[in-house]
């Protein structure tokens, strides 16, 4: 046969036509069949739906046809025609068959079998092989392109913001270190201490933990701004939402209040999950399938209310309930936890940080639906938020969402250059190192606003997954960085 050009199999399937000549390559998923006849299950991760492959033993020697196992890589020619059997709609007839790469079964570590989430982690290597993830991860690629076209066609602008940097945005001290001193003999000055000064940068420099300063800066002078990268936190959360490297999006807007940076997080989430119901269809009635199969021999009350794809509808459809931290505390004050003592962190009184079980009290028991908490206590927030009149909380705003908790945190900016220096020295922030920071305030400044969409826990909503380490590529926590 003579060479074509690889058609992919997302393409066959959508199109559905019979053809005479056709060449694909992909991925072994199973084999079976007699002597007779061989069916292939082929995917090549453009969809997740696989190509049924069927090999005759007259046509395909049975040496190559032994080397057909699971996980192998192979390339095939031959002629599409209208499947005989169900579940697919043409199926390919192999004139010609050639192995890229082969797989011995015995030691794949992939068998055709259903295998643990826990299991699929530390073979994370090839865990993009499974339907699951490789569904997990056709939707995060999406999901950025989603998040682009929503502000592009805003007219917001895409800022690259430095990923090295010499200052703490959220104040917690939770960095983590860059330096090129040798660890083994660190220089010292007269004092005794170490002597960043002959570090790479002359300094004390890390990883950032949020691209918001940068950004601000940005958004003072091009109106509407967002950044779209790595973040870094060295915090000692080892929980199914936390990671140490995460993706965060940051929009920056000028002349906006509160009000219009809970609108447009709003108006972002919905169309993200719009976007993800009109262009992700295959994934998501697999993962959706999932989720009712994994539930399906829980009781009742463990099982979710709604499962994926009405989660999701029911996002697009409702709008999110908002309502101040104040109202919040009454809320869970007189909650049934609260008074039965059923919450690990009771809620005695006003100023208490909300955890995540009163978060999703709320959310998924209290409201049922997604919560926008604004106007906190400002002692537990952080130091450029812009102070309310009442003295006491700040203009920020949480959005939490069922199965998640936050999944959007954020504020109103201090603009006022009195203020913001007021709090900065409150919360021991060291206004002599941020004079560049200082300068927006400083010059032309303006009442403006953003927040931080932890990409992760958004892409953990779209997909049903319970496991932050499920959503990323190559997870990154406490005592794990392999790969
Ligand atoms: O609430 P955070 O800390 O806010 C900021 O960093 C602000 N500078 C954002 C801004 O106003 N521009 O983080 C924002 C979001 C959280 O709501 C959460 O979704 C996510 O980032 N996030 C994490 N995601 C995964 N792992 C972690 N360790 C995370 N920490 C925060
Ligand atoms: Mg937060």
């Amino acid at each position: 046969m003579s060479t074509i050009r690889r058609t992919k199999i997302a393409d066959i399937l959508s199109a559905g036509q019979a053809s005479a000549d056709t060449l694909v390559k992909g991925w072994v998923r199973t084999k079976r069949g007699n002597k007779n006849v061989t069916f292939i299950a082929l995917n090549d991760g453009s969809t997740i739906k696989n190509l049924q492959l069927v090999a005759d033993p007259n046509d395909i020697s049975e040496d190559l046809l032994k080397k057909v196992a699971t996980g192998a890589c192979l390339s095939a020619q031959g002629e599409l025609v209208e499947s005989q059997g169900s579940g697919q709609s043409v199926e390919l007839l192999v004139k010609s068959l050639e192995i890229l790469g082969e797989a011995d079964p015995e030691k794949y570590p992939l068998q055709p079998k259903k295998h643990s989430l826990e299991y699929l982690r530390e073979i994370a290597h090839l865990r993009p092989r499974t339907n699951t993830f490789s569904a997990v991860f056709r939707i995060r690629h999406a999901m950025t392109y989603a998040i682009h076209k929503f502000f592009n066609d805003k007219g917001f602008y895409n800022i690259h913001t430095p990923i090295i940097t010499g200052s703490d945005a959220e104040g917690a001290g939770e960095m983590f270190r860059v330096t090129t001193l040798d660890m083994d003999n660190l220089p010292k000055n007269e004092e005794g201490a170490i002597d960043y000064k002959q570090d790479f940068f002359d300094k004390e420099t890390n990883l950032t933990v949020s691209g918001q300063l940068e950004a601000e800066l940005f958004a003072l002078s091009l109106s509407q701004v967002y950044t779209f990268g790595p973040t870094f936190r060295a915090e000692n959360s080892n929980t199914t939402r936390h990671l140490a490297e995460f993706w965060m999006i940051e929009p920056e807007v000028a002349f906006a209040d509160l009000n219009d940076n809970m609108d447009l997080a709003e108006e972002m989430l919905q169309y993200v999950v719009k976007y993800a119901l009109d262009n992700c269809a295959d994934d998501l009635d697999f993962l959706h399938a999932r989720e009712v199969e994994e539930n399906k021999n829980k009781k009742e009350i463990d099982r979710p209310s709604m499962y994926l794809l009405d989660r999701l509808k029911f996002v697009v459809e409702n709008q999110f309930e908002r309502l101040t931290y104040t109202e919040a505390i009454d809320i869970l004050r007189n909650s049934k936890p609260n008074k039965k003592k059923k919450f690990q962190y009771l809620i005695e009184g006003w100023g208490a940080d909300l955890q995540s079980e009163h978060e999703r009290y709320l959310v998924e028991k209290h409201f049922n639906k997604p919560v926008i908490l604004t106007d906190y206590p400002k002692d537990i927030k952080a130091f450029y938020m812009r102070q309310n009149d009442d003295g006491n909380t700040v203009a920020a705003m949480d959005i939490l969402f069922p199965g998640i908790g936050e999944i959007v945190g954020g504020s109103q900016r201090e603009e006022r250059l009195d203020k913001l220096t007021q709090r900065m020295e409150e919360m021991d922030v060291p206004a002599e190192e941020m004079g560049w920071f200082l300068d927006t305030r400083k010059f032309g400044t303006t009442p403006h606003s953003g927040y931080g969409l932890g990409f992760e826990r958004l892409i953990l909503f779209i997909t049903g997954m319970t496991n932050i380490r499920d959503v990323i590529p190559f997870p990154r926590t406490p005592g794990n960085a392999e790969f």
